[in-house]
């Protein structure tokens, strides 16, 4: 079951060359994007009409898409422009295009019904963008598991004491006394974490020469469908517990997760991740050690998500026990079923 009526991440920016179409499965639907000539980014079903060959196999010639097989050419809308030796195209030439926006460095695609698609509804991410204040690298990880065992990987930072201990992990007895509020609001739900006094996780001394051995951590985690944004920080001690400070302030320092969750099928998911600074910005090699400690944690957590996911596809029936530090993760997948039976199931040829 996927969410359908939701704006997702269907790629980076650079991966959309302009050269080479990119085929890529998203909510179980082959799509194929492209970069036209003009710059725009487009995104149609991964079909030719004609005979079924993917267009993805095929090639962007200017701002259209020429299957591979016979040459056909599709426009931006998904019609038929040219049929090799046919005057005539017949107007059922056509394949679906999904709407598509490029804004804060993500490729973002609806394809729920394209009546309700709604570039305003898209959340924002301006930390991606030159003059934030933030430098970041990106990654994609496509992961063998449902992505709603990401979800909850991702609202559930006690695990970090465990699969993370030698990269932003820390004392286990810090992470599960920590005081954690969970609010709700419309669609979102906003976890935070203050973690005072304690010793900040290695990605944090390494990165920032002179850190103090102890610091005020926060830990802010936001849910929305497709994406979750988390950013944390470390501040000196005494300072911490209120709000958590909308951009870092002098002497705080700030690391902020975009974790892109795009269901492939019922057992894959695409994980747009990308790990951003808000100190010594200009130094690559800082944006470097970031990301590969960011990265270690990642590919800690695919290995779980994916050992949980054989599991349960073993032993489908299997129950699970829930326990207290899962409050943020179960009001999520409460949320997720709430949008499952509003939007009502998917049509029948989509394989949802
Ligand atoms: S299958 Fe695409 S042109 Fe024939
Ligand atoms: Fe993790």
């Amino acid at each position: 079951m996927f969410i359908r009526n939701n704006w997702y991440v269907a790629a980076w920016p650079h991966e959309l060359t302009g050269l080479k179409p990119l085929g890529r499965t998203l909510l179980g639907e082959p799509v194929v994007l492209y970069r036209q000539a003009d710059g725009k980014a487009v995104a149609l079903q991964d079909r030719c009409c004609h005979r079924s060959m993917p267009l993805s196999d095929g090639a962007v010639v200017g701002n259209r898409i020429q299957c591979g097989y016979h040459g056909l050419e599709f426009d931006c809308t998904g019609r038929c422009v040219l049929i090799p030796g046919q005057a005539d195209i017949p107007a059922a030439a056509r394949v679906r295009s999904y709407p598509v926006v490029e804004r804060d460095e993500v490729v973002w695609i609806w394809m729920g019904d394209e009546e309700r698609a709604d570039a305003s509804k898209i959340v924002p991410y301006p930390w991606h963008n030159p003059g934030s204040g933030w430098a970041h690298r990106k990654q994609l990880y496509t992961i063998a598991c449902n992505w709603e065992l990401m979800n909850d990987n991702v609202m559930d930072l006690t695990h970090l004491a465990y699969v993370h201990r030698n990269t932003i992990g820390g004392n286990p007895s810090i992470h599960f006394n920590a005081e954690m509020k969970v609010t709700r609001e419309g669609e979102s739900i906003k976890a935070v974490r203050w973690l005072r006094d304690s010793t900040p996780p290695p990605t944090y001394t390494k990165a920032i020469p002179g850190l103090a051995a102890t610091a005020d951590r926060w830990q802010q985690i936001e849910y929305f469908h497709g994406l979750i944004r988390v950013y944390t920080g470390v501040m000196p001690v005494g300072r911490g517990g209120g709000e958590v400070p909308a951009e870092p302030g002098r002497d705080e320092h700030g690391l902020r997760t975009f974790d892109g969750i795009t269901p492939e099928t019922a057992t894959s998911m695409h994980f747009f991740w990308s790990a951003a600074h808000s100190f010594d910005i200009d130094n690559p090699a800082t944006t470097d050690l970031v990301y590969d400690q960011i990265d270690v944690t990642f590919l800690e957590d695919r290995d779980v998500l994916e050992r949980q996911q054989a599991r349960m596809s073993a032993l489908p029936d299997a129950k699970w026990v829930d326990i207290r530090n899962d409050v943020a993760g179960l009001q999520v997948r409460r949320l997720v079923r709430e949008r499952l039976a509003l939007d009502g199931p998917a049509p029948s040829k989509m394989a949802a």
